[in-house]
């Protein structure tokens, strides 16, 4: 593998510091070297400093001049739902109408919808949007992805969801860490504790035998799956030796942060609903809230999560773009940024130190020469240039 020098950031953002997700005041310190540059070796950072000094270092290294840009590493979307057919326009055209997500499922929108597009459509086919969306994610200057099934809801259609996202990081730059979410929704005509049962005793067991995720998640909402039965099925899943995830008091607050700090889930995601009670549930579990205001902006409600206050109990908050047809459709983690900023008034700083994390060989370069620039001009992309594993990916 060839060496890569990059040279003459105006801001290289290294976020070097402790080897565990930053809290409260360490979001502020963002690890800002002028002037900066880096040297990979074998796909790993061997050194950052000072351009001239990575200069003297750099031997018969490729120079990359990033010609007073910002560098920053690669984001971290650690919310997504990457792999799904069509789109949901209907929906959308009538949210603006003024119909709530609840309605809109219950007229026969809704994740059902996208369910039956991406049953009948063929694993070849699925790929191939798959890739699209890939690539959308790299244009922003993303470079890892969670991804989690959850459109299928058979045994067959959730495996072939899983292995699309397993082909497709074996195919593109992205780097995919995948989450089984067979308890998206119940599937037509099925109680929701038969299907429960078929997680449990079916799917599960198939997921982790084929190594297919690294997560389980649940969507833990009233008409979803319920505390008892989300339970169950994360219960299960930790057991196999899945890691948890959960999606958490998005449209209401059922307890479900609780759950979360007692089953000592990796992450709680959403939590827009989630009180004071919640949060100190949250850090007393030592679980990491995981914040979407995408879906909060494109589904037009005001009910951001309470971020200062999550900061300001210690909690390790993350922002990701939750990625999908129906509640969130942006890969855009600048985006993110934006709203992070101004609607749940966390600074730039903070934004950037809960959307990626230490240095590594994956970074981007954006056209701008203060990393504030990314949180604050917003609607396009000021992606320069993206790198995973220290070779264009972008
Ligand atoms: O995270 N909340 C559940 N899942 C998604 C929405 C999925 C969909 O509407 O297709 C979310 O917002
Ligand atoms: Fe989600």
């Amino acid at each position: 593998m060839k060496s890569l020098a990059v040279l003459h950031a105006s801001q290289l953002v290294t976020l070097t510091g402790p080897s565990r997700p930053r809290v409260g005041a360490e979001m502020l310190e963002l690890g800002i070297i002028r002037d900066g540059g880096m040297l990979i070796r074998d796909g790993r950072i061997e050194l950052v400093g000072p351009s001239d000094e990575i200069e003297k270092n750099a031997g018969d290294a490729e120079v990359i001049n990033a010609c007073r840009k910002v560098v920053l590493p690669g984001f971290v979307d650690a919310h997504t739902h990457l792999v799904f057919a069509g789109n949901r326009l209907d929906d959308f055209e009538r949210r603006v109408r003024g119909d709530t997500y609840e309605q809109i499922a219950k007229a026969g929108g809704g994740i059902w919808s996208t369910v039956e597009k991406t049953r009948a459509t063929s694993e070849a086919d699925l790929l191939v949007q798959a890739r699209k969306h890939a690539d959308w994610f790299l244009r922003c200057g993303t470079t890892t992805v969670e991804s989690k099934s959850g459109y299928g809801l058979t045994i067959d259609d959730e495996l072939k969801i899983l292995r699309v996202m397993r082909r497709l990081s074996h195919e593109t730059p992205l780097e995919i860490v995948p989450t089984f979410l067979g308890a998206h929704a119940v599937p037509r005509k099925m109680h929701a504790d038969q299907y429960v049962d078929m997680v449990v005793n079916e799917m599960l067991p198939r997921v982790t035998s084929d190594s297919l995720a690294e997560f389980c998640d649940v969507f833990c909402e009233h008409g979803y799956f319920d505390i008892e039965q989300s339970g169950r099925i994360l219960s299960a899943a930790k057991t196999l030796g899945l890691k948890l995830r959960i999606h958490a008091d998005q449209l209401s607050n059922s307890g479900a942060a609780m759950l979360a700090a007692e089953l000592k889930t990796t992450t709680a995601d959403h939590l827009e609903k989630t009180d004071e009670q919640g949060i100190a549930a949250l850090k007393s579990g030592g679980v990491q809230p995981v914040l979407l205001p995408g879906s909060v902006y494109a589904l037009g409600s005001m009910s951001y999560p309470r971020a200062r206050e999550m900061i300001e109990a210690g909690l390790a908050i993350v922002i990701a773009t939750d990625f999908n047809p129906g509640s969130s459709p942006t890969p855009s983690m600048p985006m993110i940024l934006s709203l992070a900023c101004t609607q749940m008034k966390m600074s730039p700083a903070e934004a950037i130190s809960a959307s990626t994390i230490n240095p590594a060989a994956n970074f981007s370069i954006f056209d701008c020469d203060d990393y504030r620039e990314l949180a604050y001009w917003f609607g396009f992309p000021q992606t320069h240039s993206v790198y995973v594993k220290g070779s264009r990916a972008h």
